[in-house]
């Protein structure tokens, strides 16, 4: 099973003898789906050449920090920024030593620092290294701050002693990282997410559409699943793979839309609408190929049902989150549309063209959120809209949790 489907994990490795198994681990994790970008300390490459690892995760090898050439193209703030998991294997005892006193002298201990991305470590030294009070008390340090210590396993070492300081097998280390992105936040919670545009139909071969990709819905889907809930999406049209273990319906037009979501809302009790749905239809729309005979042409539209306003109308209703596109006053607008629609949160992003002509929100990887509600505001930072879906579905999570506590308060 592609348990990592689509995830990009970077793998560090740094100096030790253990180095040899990552190669292993490579194949594994690309196995499982993930998309690996391999990072080696200096000393890692004295023990395997970046070229195996080239090979094997069919990207480049990133060794140096100060590299004009790669800074170029995926220098570190891009790297951290790209990664859903950072996964290093070997993690020897001076990385660990680093790690926990936040030194950044070199690529990968940058690159921890930088990134937001869930950091694993999978130690592997001598036993005796292991033991040591100083490597004890790292590891501490680091568990305390939330990283993930993966092993090492007890066995036979290089240096010929018997111990613990075992880099764990790699299996092991992909069910382990896999485990890391399921939270059972909403476990036995069923959620119903739109994603994508609306197409309207002008005549049979043209629409009115909007430049959303669905991948932000996707991915809220993708992360709502790990988190345990039971996810049913309904998507305009869209090219993008289906989360796996995700119920997936297609619609073209908001009437479509709305009609699907309320056949599927009664069983759901969180509702997030990522699509961008047609404010807009064209009131007619002709059966035959509009002719081009006139030199001007006026199409008359009419509004499109609110599918969010509707569901935050239903009684019982569902949690509910809409998602606001502005190009301006993002804030203001968006809670305007927080009250209007009596939503229970909303999650604003800026949308249009950024000052290279870049999109932004709209059909691109990255976003960045301004998540309002009753108990106030949180900012998720620029990311990578996968990253970011997790981290809107931690807050979904937490702020739904509360409101049953609150109406079992009151029943
Ligand atoms: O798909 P991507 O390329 O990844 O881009 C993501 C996104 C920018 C589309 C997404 O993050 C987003 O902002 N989605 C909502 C877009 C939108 O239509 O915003 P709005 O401000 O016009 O609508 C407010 C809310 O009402 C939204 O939750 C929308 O889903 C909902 N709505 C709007 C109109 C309508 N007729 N019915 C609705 O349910």
């Amino acid at each position: 099973m592609n348990t990592l489907n689509s995830k990009h994990i970077i793998l560090g490795i740094t100096g030790g003898i253990a180095a040899y198994k990552s190669a292993e681990l490579t194949r594994r994790l690309r196995d499982a789906g993930a998309d690996v970008r391999v990072v080696m300390t200096r000393a890692a490459t004295e023990f395997v050449t970046p070229l195996t690892f080239q090979a094997l995760s069919g990207n480049p090898v990133h060794t140096e920090l100060l590299d004009e050439k790669a800074e170029a193209g995926m220098g570190h703030i891009q790297l951290a920024r790209w990664a859903d998991a950072v996964l290093i294997a070997p993690a020897s005892a001076n990385c660990l030593a680093k790690l926990a006193h936040g030194r950044a002298d070199d690529l990968l201990t940058t690159l921890c620092l930088a990134s937001e991305a869930p950091l694993a470590l999978a130690p592997a030294m001598n036993r005796v290294m292991w033991q040591d009070p100083a490597t004890q008390d790292n590891v501490v340090t680091l568990k305390k701050r939330g990283v993930a210590l993966f092993g090492p396993a007890v066995g036979s070492q290089a240096c010929g002693e018997t111990g613990e300081g075992r880099l764990l097998d790699g299996p092991e280390l992909v069910a382990a990282l896999s485990s890391l992105f399921k939270s059972g936040l909403l476990q036995g919670i069923d959620v119903l997410i739109t994603a994508g545009p609306t197409y309207e139909p002008i005549d049979p071969v043209r629409f009115i559409g909007n430049r959303s990709s669905g991948r932000m819905g996707f991915a809220l889907a993708r992360a709502a699943r790990e988190a345990g809930a039971k996810v049913t999406l309904i998507s305009g049209p869209c090219h993008l793979t289906t989360p796996d273990d995700v119920q997936r319906i297609d619609v073209e037009t908001a009437a479509q839309m709305l009609t699907t979501v309320m056949q599927h809302i009664a069983r759901n009790q969180i509702f997030i609408s990522a699509a961008a749905v047609a404010d807009y239809r064209p009131r007619v729309a002709s059966q035959q190929k509009l002719k081009k005979q006139q030199a001007e042409r006026i199409i008359e539209l009419e509004r499109t049902e609110d599918i969010l306003a509707q569901v935050s109308q239903l009684e019982p209703r569902p949690f509910v989150v809409g998602f606001a596109a502005e190009t301006e006053n993002v804030e203001r607008n968006a809670r305007k549309k927080l009250e209007r629609k009596a939503l229970d949160m909303i999650a604003a992003n800026r949308v249009g063209k950024d000052a290279n002509a870049q999109d932004i929100g709209f059909n691109s990887e990255y976003n960045a959120l301004q998540v309002i509600s009753a108990n106030g505001e949180v900012k998720l930072e620029l990311a990578r809209k996968t990253a970011l879906a997790r981290e809107l579905i931690k807050l979904i999570a937490e702020h739904y949790s509360k409101h049953r506590q609150q109406q079992e308060h009151t029943a």
